[in-house]
């Protein structure tokens, strides 16, 4: 537990949660942890070494590793990097070795926002304020597609679908923590929303959680 306010804001790649996360943070005054960057730093990590992101030994080694403090590796943006990340995210000993890292970050004594896929299931259940941020497959794809071409990738939309579709499957299928609502967690959908809607929605959200939980 905590005594600050804790906002846990999981859902799928490119629905807008990093960014919802971003300005619950500034509205809050709260510190913001995308945890998606553990996942990203460990996939690149394993890869860096030449380990197979798909050994479990080998990828929470990778993992146990990752410097927390460097975690703005432009490397960790990339499509490879996210889709490295989803292969070592299936291993339970991955998320083992990022859990304690994710759960202090929870706990800190002012509070905090987290964005991720288990954040309201897992690593904070107790959180007073969750926030399921989803949109339309395509939707998420033209998103991913403009920033990764923005980054100077070369890739196309349909590649990019494919790799959300693909993503979509594996983080909701896996056994370990799988990318699931809350019970408890609000339901936000950004797909015909600009990000300014979707921000205040997401405050709205919070405001609510609060009222109950004060
Ligand atoms: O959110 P982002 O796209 O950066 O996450 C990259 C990958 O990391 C996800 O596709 C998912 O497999 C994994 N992840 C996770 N649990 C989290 C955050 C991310 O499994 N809390």
């Amino acid at each position: 537990m905590s005594d600050g306010l804790v906002i846990a804001v999981d859902g799928p790649a490119a629905s807008g949660k990093g960014t919802v996360a971003a300005r619950l943070g500034a509205a809050y005054g709260l510190p913001v942890l995308d945890t998606g960057l553990l996942y990203r730093a460990a996939g690149v990590s394993a890869s860096r070494a030449g380990v197979d992101p798909d050994d479990p030994a080998a990828a929470a080694a990778a993992a146990r590793a990752i410097d927390l403090m460097a975690l703005d590796d432009p490397a960790f943006r990339t499509r490879e990097a996210g889709e490295l990340a989803s292969r070592v995210a299936v291993h339970p000993q991955v998320r083992a070795a990022l859990y304690a890292a994710q759960v202090d970050f929870a706990r800190r004594p002012g509070g905090a926002v987290l964005d991720g896929r288990d954040i309201g299931t897992v690593i904070a259940p107790w959180a007073p304020a969750k926030l399921f941020v989803t949109a339309r497959p395509e939707v998420r794809a033209e998103r991913r597609w403009r920033q990764l071409t923005a980054q100077g990738e070369s890739v196309s939309l349909d590649e990019v679908l494919e790799d959300i579709r693909r993503r979509d499957s594996r983080d909701g299928g896996r056994v370990d923590a799988p990318m699931a609502q809350a019970p408890d967690a609000v339901l936000l959908d950004t797909s015909e929303m600009t990000i300014d809607h979707a921000a205040d929605a997401a405050r709205r959200i919070v405001e609510a959680a609060r009222a109950g939980w004060a």
